[in-house]
């Protein structure tokens, strides 16, 4: 088949490689319809996070079952799917408990949490290609209703509305609330998306790029554009000085300031200001435990130095980590079916496989709309 295969930073090429096969009963194999390039592609592709040469791309996944093994029987071959981004068990105590991010078998390093195409996270090749092995399938894959109807919404499902859900979720956006969210990409869109779906009064969303602000806007956040304004004071000032209650990191470790030198607290800071006294913060950008080309000593080791002593004083209770995608993902479906929910306005582009390796350069160069790419293999 044809995959999308990491042999490096900044090199990545469609290529065949040997076509997935049933290996253990549970497993299912998937045709791909539509698997999306992630923010989280980009931290193994810029080098900063170390990825084996070799490793097939890509967990954002959905497509059609072609087959499945013997202890297979909730899911059946011919069954339209979403595949979450994190592969888990389904029996471990995390699991059971709901937080599939965390499972603790399906890592063979011993780590909680599994995924697929992902440095630290296993084995299992991704699924920017034409099949994918889905271990565990009656437990991890979700049904969608057959044919091909909102299929740029439910590629969503696999990581991206989900995490932005679970961002509104650790940060407890409730009716009525102010909400900041720090990044307009994709997963900052959907924090704020959600952010309105769940009934806040008003949601600011930060960052520099004009056409992700752009969209925010579309769906009726306040745009702050961080390389014209100081986006504590345009916050501070559109809540009357009052802060936010809830805020949303959707950056992570590679925080940068306008001229682009990077600062890796420099959003912690920023929104353990904007966030008002006993306020919640829910972290789902990404930090790295280990980062050789951070710009500061500590994050090197995965040590961040934001202000703590302040987000102590202030009573800041602060939620971070994957999303475990299983928690949220039917209800999120749901809302796409029944009309309420259309989280496909972020895609930017909708591409063949074959164009992977232009699309990885452009998205993450920041280029000519790159917002969301999702790639067909059968295109
Ligand atoms: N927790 C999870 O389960 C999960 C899942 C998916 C992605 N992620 C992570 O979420 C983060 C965002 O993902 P994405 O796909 O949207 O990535 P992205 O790289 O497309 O977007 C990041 C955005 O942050 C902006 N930014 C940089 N510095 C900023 C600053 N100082 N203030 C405001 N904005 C700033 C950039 O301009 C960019 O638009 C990444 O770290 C990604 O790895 C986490
Ligand atoms: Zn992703
Ligand atoms: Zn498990």
């Amino acid at each position: 088949m044809k995959a999308v295969v990491y042999h490096g930073p900044r090199q990545v090429s469609v290529e065949d490689v040997d076509d997935p096969r049933v290996e253990a009963p549970k497993d299912a194999i998937i045709k791909i319809t539509t698997a999306n390039i992630c923010g989280s592609d980009l931290h193994p592709y810029e080098g900063r996070a170390q990825l084996d040469a070799g490793m097939v791309l890509g967990h954002e996944n959905m497509g059609v079952v072609v087959d499945i093994g013997d202890a297979v029987d909730r899911i059946a071959v011919g069954d339209r799917v979403s595949v979450p981004f994190n592969l888990a068990c389904g029996t471990c105590r995390n699991c059971v408990e709901g937080w599939t991010a965390a499972c603790l078998r399906a890592n063979p390093s011993g780590s909680p949490g599994a995924g697929y195409g992902y440095p630290q996270m296993g084995p299992y090749w991704g699924g920017q290609a034409e099949y994918l092995r889905v271990p565990w399938a009656d437990f991890n894959l979700l049904k969608l209703p057959q044919g091909t109807e909102h299929e740029s919404d439910f590629t969503m499902l696999s990581d991206i509305f989900p995490t932005g859900y679970h961002g509104t979720e650790l940060a407890g956006v409730s009716a009525g609330d102010a909400v900041a969210v720090f990044g307009a990409g994709p997963v900052g869109l959907m924090a704020a998306y959600c952010g309105m779906l769940r009934g806040a009064a008003q949601v600011f969303v930060a960052d520099f790029e004009p056409d992700r602000l752009a969209l925010a806007a579309q769906i009726g956040a306040t745009a702050v554009d961080v390389s014209k304004t100081d986006a504590v004071q345009a916050i501070m000032d559109g809540t009357d000085g009052f802060g936010v209650d809830c805020g949303v990191e959707a950056v992570g470790f590679q925080a940068h300031d306008p001229s682009g030198q990077e600062h890796p607290h420099l959003v912690l800071d920023d929104l353990v200001q904007v966030v008002r006294a006993t306020g919640r913060i829910g972290v789902v950008g990404v930090y790295e435990p280990e980062d050789p080309k951070a710009t500061t000593e500590g994050a090197k080791e995965g040590r961040y130095g934001f202000d703590y002593g302040l987000a102590f004083t202030k009573g800041i209770a602060i939620g971070s980590g994957q999303c475990p995608v299983k928690r949220y993902n039917r209800q999120l479906r749901d809302l796409i079916i029944r009309g309420r929910a259309t989280p496909s306005f972020i895609v930017s582009h909708e591409l063949p496989l074959s164009a992977a390796a232009t699309a990885y350069d452009r998205f993450d160069r920041r280029v000519d709309g790159y917002t969301k790419v999702l790639l067909h293999p059968d295109q």
